[in-house]
């Protein structure tokens, strides 16, 4: 992978910020984005910006088009079967809450998730509890961070025929582990369950393919794989997706309608209620476009390498905590720690301060992780296929300096 012609593909990476070069480590919140996706995005502003499946002059047949053309692309992308299998939301958290509340639970039923979900994995839940009688069962990682699958297992068991939805994050944004996906989607279908994943990490960063892996619903956001904020997609197994029930009403969702009654569409129109955002859309396709030409595999492979390097350079720092698997290689790109006497938001205002290394710290949306386990927050390095070794080293030289305030 040639890091440098990528770079290249990224005009933010020329800016200098106080004369100093920028060095983004935020990627798992929001990711760059190359020139390819901003010009997809104007190129339906400037040539055929109308609206699609409506009007039949020219504009409206172009957008259409091009819009199906990028519902195709997403499919692609995650190997899916047919492209109505694609509903596009706004991101990761819409396609789970459009599951969350269309899905035909009866009181009693039980949902399966993790204890490292993200918000948008846990409150539709918590939601679905209190309104639909839903039962939240949660399964407990191993003492050494990885995914216990005998506990899974047994809360599987123990759920019986109550079981209806394991809904669980593959790549974990608190740590960067990923969860052995295929064992616990045989489980959980073994069992009759329909299984849910929260791709927001793991779809930027790795090949997931839906039917290689049996995934029944697969969410994710453009913003986190180089393309633009507000699109993101929610792929569902047509027969699955078919059985949902209506989400978010209105033009573009239905056949026909009276003052009394209406007659859906059927999906994916069904879910896109209103004009879209076709813009994104376009967006979203470019940059699945240009991760397929680099090869995720290459950049899995990067992001890993890049954490090894940055976790043999910072962890005998004094006061030194990763969260996680203590292996990089089960991380991805995800550095999460602490240093003992520091608050991480001073850190990441400092690394930002000396040198534009822009972290997160916080509790990155998993504050139900972190008041289990009594840490207020952590910083969070989280790297892509534009970060260089240099960025890396600096990255560590930087920390190293400031640790020694501690
Ligand atoms: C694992 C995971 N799930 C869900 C989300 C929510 O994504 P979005 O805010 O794009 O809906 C995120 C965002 O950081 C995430 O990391």
């Amino acid at each position: 992978m040639d890091v440098e012609k990528i770079r290249g593909d990224f005009p933010v990476l020329k800016e200098k910020l106080k004369g100093k070069p920028i060095v983004y480590l935020d990627n798992a919140c929001m990711s760059l984005r190359p020139a390819r996706v901003v010009e997809a995005m104007n190129e339906y502003y400037f040539k055929y910006p109308g609206c699609a499946g409506r009007s039949i002059h020219k504009f409206g047949e172009m957008v259409s088009e091009h819009y199906e053309a990028a519902r195709n692309r997403i499919a692609k992308f995650i190997g899916a079967k047919e492209k109505k299998e694609i509903v596009f939301t706004r991101n990761t958290t819409e396609g789970i809450n459009l599951v969350a509340n269309t899905f035909d639970f009866k009181s009693g039923d039980v949902v399966i998730t993790s204890d490292r979900e993200h918000n948008s994995n846990l409150l539709p839940w918590q939601l679905a509890a209190k309104r639909k009688g839903v039962k939240h069962e949660i399964v407990f990682s191993a003492p050494d961070m990885t995914f216990d699958l005998a506990e899974f297992e047994c809360k599987v068991k123990t759920a019986g025929d109550k079981l209806k939805l394991v809904a669980i994050v593959h790549t974990s944004n608190l740590d960067g582990y990923t969860i052995p996906i295929k064992e616990v989607i045989e489980i959980a279908h073994n069992a009759g369950a329909v299984v849910l994943v929260d791709g927001a990490q793991s779809v930027p960063h790795k090949k997931v393919d839906v039917r290689k892996l049996g995934i029944d619903f697969l969410a994710f956001s453009g913003h986190k794989m180089l393309g633009p904020s507000g699109i993101g997609a929610l792929y569902g197994r047509y027969d699955v997706l078919e059985k949902l029930g209506s989400f978010m009403v209105g033009g573009d969702t239905v056949k026909d309608t009276t003052y009394d009654e209406h007659t859906e569409l059927p999906p994916p129109e069904k879910f896109e209620a209103g004009l879209q955002n076709y813009a994104s859309a376009m967006g979203l396709a470019a940059a699945a476009e240009y991760l397929e030409k680099i090869g995720l595999d290459k950049v899995e492979k990067h992001d890993t390498k890049l954490n090894e390097i940055i976790t043999n350079g910072i962890k005998d720092i004094k006061g030194m905590s990763i969260i996680g698997p203590a292996d990089p290689k089960l991380r991805s790109g995800i550095i999460s720690f602490n240093i003992k006497g520091m608050f991480p938001h001073d850190i990441a205002i400092m690394l930002d301060d000396v040198a534009n290394i822009m972290v997160r710290s916080g509790a990155h949306c998993m504050h139900s992780w972190f008041n289990a386990h009594a840490i207020r927050g952590s910083v969070r390095a989280s790297l892509y296929l534009y970060n260089t070794q240099k960025e890396a080293e600096l990255f560590i030289e930087k920390l190293k300096e400031i640790s020694q305030l501690a």
